[in-house]
Order: C-alpha cells, then structure tokens, then sequence
C-alpha cells in the first residue's frame, strides 16, 4: 500500500480521544487554552442575537470531547445570556464531536459534576451530536453562539502518512505541503458550515490549536520521544515495520496566516468575518508542578498520559484492532512504559509550549 492509500484507510481510532473518561483526566493543558478564551465567549454571548417569541437560545459547542473542559465555557455563557437580553430565553446547548467520541462519559459528567452547567439551571438543555464538523450540524441561521476549543487542528482525515515520524509539523516537501493543503481545505469547509447554520448577527468563538509563523507547535519534542518509542517498539520486533509506517497523527497546526486566510475571501469564509485574533503560548501546567516538585517520574507519567489522552487512540488504535485484547494490553503498556522512560531521561523535550490561535468570529 502507498502512503496516499494508507492514510486512506484511517482506523475508526483516528482523532478520537482516550475512553472512559480517562481525556477528562487528563487534558489540563487543553483546559487551560480554552481558559483564554473564557472572556471572549462572555463578550461574544452578550452580543449574540436572542431570538424572541420563546425561540430558543441556541449554543454550538464545535468539538467536545467528554465535556469536562466545555463546562467552564458552556456556564460562562449561559450567565452571559441570562444577565443580558436572554434572561427567561430557553438554552439549548449542543455538544459535537466524531461519532467514536465518548459521549456516554460526557453525559455522566453532566449529570453528576458539581460544575456542570445545568446544576441549577432554569431552561437549560444539553444534546449532542455525533458527527463531523466538517459537515452541516444544524439548519441554516439556527446557531446563535458557537464555541470550539482544540480542536480544529484535527483534519478530516491525514492526507499522507509521515516518513519516519507521525506528526506532521515533522513532514517536509510534498507530505508537509499535502497537510497545508487538507488543512486549508479542512478551516474553509469548516467556516462555510458555520456560516451557513449561525443566525445574521451570530459569533463563534475558536481556539485553534496553532503554530507561530515558523510552524513550531510547542509540541514537537514530546512528538519526537513518541515516534522514537515506536521506532524502538519496531526494532524489539513488537511492532511491525509495516504497522509503524502507517501510524499518522491526522492533525495540523495551522499558523496566524493560515487561520486568518479565508476571511479576506468572502467564498472560503462564508462571509464569516474575524472580529479579533490573538496568538498565545500556553505555559505547560504539567511542567510547572514538575518545577515545584522535582519529581522527574510523576512529571514523566503526566506528560505520557496528556498524550495518552489527546492522541493515543491515534496512534496505536489500528495496531490494537488487529490483536486480540491481551496482546493489545501488552503492546500499550510497552509503549507507554518506553514513552514514560524517554521523558524521565529527557523532561524538556517532554514539556509543551502549545500555540494556541484565538479567534472570534461573527456573522455580519
Ligand atoms: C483535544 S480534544 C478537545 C476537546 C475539548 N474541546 C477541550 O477543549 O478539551 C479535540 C476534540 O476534537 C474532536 N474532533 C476531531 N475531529 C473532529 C471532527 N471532524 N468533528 C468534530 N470533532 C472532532 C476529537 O474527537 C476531540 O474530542
């Protein structure tokens, strides 16, 4: 099989998170990048038109993974709504994501978290929706607010495997310049469906998981010790050479540039218009308890399991669908084991500076 074809046949594990709730538990990082943003979805939900005649108050969160960290967000701007012109508007909240997303520990976390937005709420409903943001997700000029936070850098499908290496920051020439490609594809497709389903006056707020001008994600050296864990998986013969050659992370971290790109095309944007934008660094909260501590082996289990959550459905989801479960268990611990000893032995190639590109966005 060629790279095309390979990336072709993505694993139904592609851009999923880690089950059973085990994202929530460890995704404090993402948490904090959405926190940048909290005032800009307070500003956008007070401006945010509020249909009349009890129509509802409709809220988009684009992306939402087991909703631990859309709870902050989602209360922010229900009392945005409630203090402003929306105080007895019925509010319907609408967590989206994949269709092998775990919405069952979303659901629970709703229903049982002391901070979950619907504790005391009057006329606040939750739904969600298992399907793709890259396609249409509600009926034309229905959205009043959207918000989506890390999660737009994930494409609709990796156009390429990587040689030798399974991030695409780490492509170069043709592979690299295809992911520029799906990705440019990917934001206009994405802004057009937004545009189409938010009511005239409408705002979005995206937080993109990003890269500076010179394309560093922040990230790429924990990215190294994970490829350099499955290249070592590969020469102790636990993983094929085969089955590491079709490992692709299908995400790209776009820059200013690129993110800001089809707004100055009405056709790629959907007449969207960018209101403001800021590029930010996320401190690593992971390596700053490591700098308080000087604990190099929980910061090496932290690091392993951030990356657990976010990407090891990803990475190791076809390698376990072809074994049965007791070999599938073996070959996870082993990876995790390697990746946990290559931080321990390398903790600031293992710390995060993630790039985060924040957006808000209206519907004129
Ligand atoms: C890193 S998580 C971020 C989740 C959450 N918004 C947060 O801030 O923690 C990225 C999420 O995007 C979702 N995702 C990836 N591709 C998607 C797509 N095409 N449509 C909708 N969601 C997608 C993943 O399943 C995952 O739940």
């Amino acid at each position: 099989m060629n790279d095309e074809a390979a990336a072709a046949t993505p694993s139904p594990s592609a851009g999923v998170m880690e089950r059973g709730g085990f994202y929530n538990e460890h995704s404090q990082p993402q948490q904090d990048a959405g926190g940048f943003a909290l005032p800009w979805i307070e500003e956008a939900a007070r401006a945010a038109p509020v249909p009349g005649d009890g129509g509802l108050f409709v809220i988009a969160d684009y992306g939402a993974a087991q909703g631990r960290n859309s709870l902050a967000p989602m209360r922010t701007a229900i009392r945005a709504v409630r203090a402003g012109r929306g105080a007895e508007v019925p509010i319907a909240v609408t967590h989206t994501d994949i269709a092998g997303n775990d919405f069952s520990a979303l659901v629970r976390l709703l229903e049982s978290s002391e901070a979950s937005y619907l504790r005391g709420a009057e006329k606040v409903f939750a739904y969600a929706a298992g399907q793709s943001f890259y396609r249409r997700l509600f009926p034309d000029g229905q959205v009043c607010l959207g918000w989506s936070s890390i999660a737009v850098h994930w494409l609709s499908a990796a156009p390429a495997t990587i040689p030798g290496h399974i991030w695409s920051p780490r492509a170069t020439g043709e592979t690299l310049a295809a992911f520029a490609a799906r990705a440019e594809e990917d934001w206009r497709t994405f802004l057009r469906h937004r545009a189409a389903e938010m009511r005239p006056g409408a705002r979005l707020v995206v937080v993109g998981g990003g890269a500076d001008e010179a394309g560093d994600s922040g990230a790429d050296g924990l990215m190294d010790l994970a490829n350099a864990t499955l290249q070592a998986l590969v020469a102790e013969g636990a993983l094929s050479a085969d089955e590491y050659r079709r490992i692709v992370i299908p995400t790209y971290n776009r820059t200013p540039a690129e993110f800001m790109a089809p707004f100055g095309e009405p056709d790629a944007s959907g007449g969207l218009v960018l209101r403001r934008h800021a590029l930010e660094v996320l401190p690593d909260p992971l390596w700053q308890a490591f700098e308080r501590s000087g604990d190099t082996a929980a910061f090496a289990a932290a690091a392993t399991d951030f990356f657990e959550a976010a990407f090891g459905p990803s990475v190791l989801g076809a390698a376990l669908e072809s074994r049965d479960a007791t070999a599938g268990q073996a070959l996870a611990q082993r990876f995790y084991a390697g990746l946990r000893q290559r931080v321990a032995a390398d903790p600031a190639s293992g710390s995060c500076r993630w790039r985060v590109f924040l957006m808000l966005i209206e519907k004129p």
